[in-house]
C-alpha cells in the first residue's frame, strides 16, 4: 500500500484519487452527523482534513480514540473541500487508531504553548506547528548549504570531533576521558596524569574543525565542514549553546576579499533556497514569530553587505547617541550590545568588520603590517549580532611561530600546523558560520535552543 505524502497530496492531490496517510491527530470538530479531524504528519505546515461519516466501520469508538496526539492511519478519496482554507479533503473510507493518546494527561492540546513551557517537553514539541516548521527550515537550510558547496566545487571533509588542540585557544573546551574518575592517576606534582588516559594525553571534544580543515585544503584547495561543535562556555544566552554545528569553508588561494565575497553569497544563496522550499513556513514564521521575518530575508539576496574595518566600527559606536554597557574603546572586543546597534540600527543590514585588534583574536589569524591588526572578519546581522567569524590564516611559517608563542600555545604541539607552512604554504583564508544562529536569524526565533531539536546549554542535557 503506497502511503502519501500530507504536503504533496495538499500541492498536487486531485478529488477522486484514492490513497492512504499516516499522522498524528492535530484536532478533532464532532458534529451530529459526521467529524472532522485534522491529520499532520509533519511533512507540512498545514495538516489534512479528514471528514469521517457515520458509515466508516467503528464509528463511535474510532471517533472516541481521535484525541490530539493520537496515530492513525486514513484510507480514503480525495474531495473537494467545500470549508474554507483547503482545496481538498479526505473522505475517510476506514481509520485505523495504532496509539490512543488520553487528554487528560497529553500536554500539547489545542492551545498555544510558551516556548520556555515546550522545552521541557523537548520529546513532544516538535508535533507543534512552531517548531515542526523550524526543523523542516533546518533541514532545507543544511540541505542548500551541501548544494552552495558542492555546486562550486568544495569538498566536504569530515574533521573529527575529539581532538587534543584547542583551535580558539580559548579555553572553552569539554575533557573527554575514560580515567576512573574516582581514583585518577596523579603525577609526581599531583595533576591528573593524562598519558594513562584512553589517547595517551588528555583529549577534547571540538570547538572547531578549522585547523583540519586547512590541512584539508593544502590538498584540495576548496574545503567546507559541516558538523557540530562544543564549547564550555558558560554563557546563558539565548544566542549560545555548548553544543551547536557549524559550517566551515577554507579556501587555498584566497585572501580575505574572496573570503567575504563567498560569505555574503553564502548567505545571499541559502536565503534564497529556503524561500524557494519553505514559503509556507517562511510566511508562518513572518505572522507569528516576527514580522519583519520575509523583509530581512529579500533584504539580504538584494543588498550588498556593508564593509568597514574595526578601526571605523569603533568611530561609529564613539559617536553612538547611546551609553553602552561596555564602554568603546579602541581594542574592545565587541559586544552584542555593540555588534547590534551597528548591524540592527546604524546600517539596517548586515555587515563586515574587519581587521581586529590582534589581541582580541586568535593565533592563527595573519598579521597586518601595522602589527597591532589581524586580517579577521566577522559579519554582524540585525537581532542576533555575530554570525560568521573568519580570518586570512597567518601563511608564513616564522610570523605564525611567533604568534602561537606569544598566545601561550604549546608550540610542539602544532608541529603538523607549522609543516603546513613549511611546505608548500599559500595564502588562504576560510569562515566558520554558527548555524543555529543562521536558523535563528531565518526564523526570527529568539531563542537558540528553539531552533535546534535537543538543545544543550549550562545545567540542561535533557532527552
Ligand atoms: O567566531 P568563532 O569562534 O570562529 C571559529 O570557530 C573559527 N575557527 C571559524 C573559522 O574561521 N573557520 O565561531 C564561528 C561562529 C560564530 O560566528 C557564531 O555564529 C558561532 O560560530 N558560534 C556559536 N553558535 C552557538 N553557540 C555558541 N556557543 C557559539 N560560538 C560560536
Ligand atoms: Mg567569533
Amino acid at each position: 500500500m503506497t502511503i502519501h505524502r500530507i504536503a504533496d497530496l495538499l500541492r498536487t492531490g486531485q478529488p477522486d484519487q484514492s490513497i492512504n496517510i499516516q499522522g498524528w491527530i492535530r484536532t478533532k470538530r464532532e458534529l451530529k452527523e459526521f467529524t472532522f479531524a485534522e491529520v499532520n504528519d509533519g511533512s507540512s505546515l498545514a495538516s489534512l482534513q479528514v471528514v469521517i461519516n457515520q458509515d466508516v466501520p467503528n464509528y463511535a469508538e474510532v471517533v472516541r480514540k481521535l484525541n490530539t496526539g493520537a496515530s492513525v492511519e486514513v484510507s480514503g478519496v480525495l474531495v473537494p473541500s467545500l470549508g474554507k482554507g483547503q482545496r481538498i479533503e479526505l473522505k475517510a473510507d476506514a481509520i485505523a487508531v495504532h496509539g490512543e493518546a488520553d487528554p487528560e494527561t497529553y500536554p500539547l492540546q489545542k492551545k498555544r504553548h510558551s516556548f520556555e513551557f515546550l522545552r521541557t517537553i523537548g520529546h513532544l514539541r516538535s508535533r507543534t506547528n512552531t517548531l515542526g516548521a523550524v526543523f523542516r527550515v533546518r533541514n532545507a537550510c543544511a540541505h542548500a548549504v551541501h548544494q552552495f558547496f558542492q555546486q562550486r566545487g568544495f569538498l566536504w571533509v569530515h574533521t573529527p570531533l575529539i581532538t587534543a588542540s584547542d583551535c580558539e585557544g580559548a579555553g572553552e573546551l569539554f575533557t573527554i576521558t575514560s580515567l576512573n574518575l574516582k581514583d585518577l592517576p596523579r603525577t609526581e606534582n599531583q595533576e591528573i596524569d593524562f598519558s594513562q588516559d584512553f589517547f595517551g594525553k588528555r583529549a577534547y571534544l571540538t570547538v572547531s574543525g578549522q585547523l583540519e580543515a586547512e590541512i584539508m585544503a593544502t590538498a584540495f584547495t576548496n574545503v567546507y565542514t559541516f558538523g557540530p561543535t562544543f564549547r564550555a562556555e558558560n554563557s546563558n544566552t539565548s544566542r549560545h549553546l555548548a553544543e551547536f554545528w557549524m559550517i566551515e569553508p577554507e579556501m587555498a588561494f584566497c585572501a580575505l576579499d574572496g573570503n567575504m565575497t563567498l560569505a555574503e553569497e553564502f548567505l545571499k544563496f541559502v536565503f534564497k533556497a529556503v524561500l524557494e522550499t519553505c514559503p509556507e513556513d517562511m510566511e508562518f514564521f513572518n505572522q507569528r514569530i516576527d514580522n519583519s521575518v520575509l523583509e530581512t530575508a529579500n533584504h539580504i539576496i538584494d543588498s550588498e553587505f556593508e564593509r568597514i574595518t574595526y578601526t571605523e566600527a569603533i568611530a561609529l559606536l564613539e559617536k553612538a547617541d547611546r551609553t553602552f554597557e561596555f564602554p568603546v574603546s579602541w581594542g574592545l572586543d565587541l559586544q552584542s550590545e555593540h555588534e547590534r546597534y551597528l548591524a540592527e540600527e546604524l546600517f539596517k543590514k548586515p555587515l563586515i568588520v574587519t581587521d581586529y585588534p590582534t589581541e582580541i583574536k586568535a593565533f592563527y589569524m595573519r598579521l597586518n603590517d601595522d602589527e597591532k591588526t589581524v586580517r579577521a572578519m566577522d559579519i554582524l546581522v540585525p537581532k542576533i549580532g555575530e554570525i560568521v567569524g573568519g580570518s586570512q590564516r597567518e601563511e608564513r611559517l616564522d610570523v605564525l611561530e611567533r604568534r602561537i608563542k606569544a598566545a601561550g600555545m604549546p608550540i610542539e604541539e602544532l608541529w603538523w600546523y607549522l609543516d603546513l607552512r613549511r611546505y608548500g604554504t599559500v595564502p588562504h583564508s576560510g569562515f566558520g558560520l554558527g548555524f543555529e544562529r543562521l536558523i535563528q536569524f531565518m526564523t526570527g526565533m529568539t531563542n537558540i535552543r528553539d531552533v535546534i531539536p535537543f538543545p544543550r546549554f549550562p545545567q540542561s542535557a535533557e532527552f
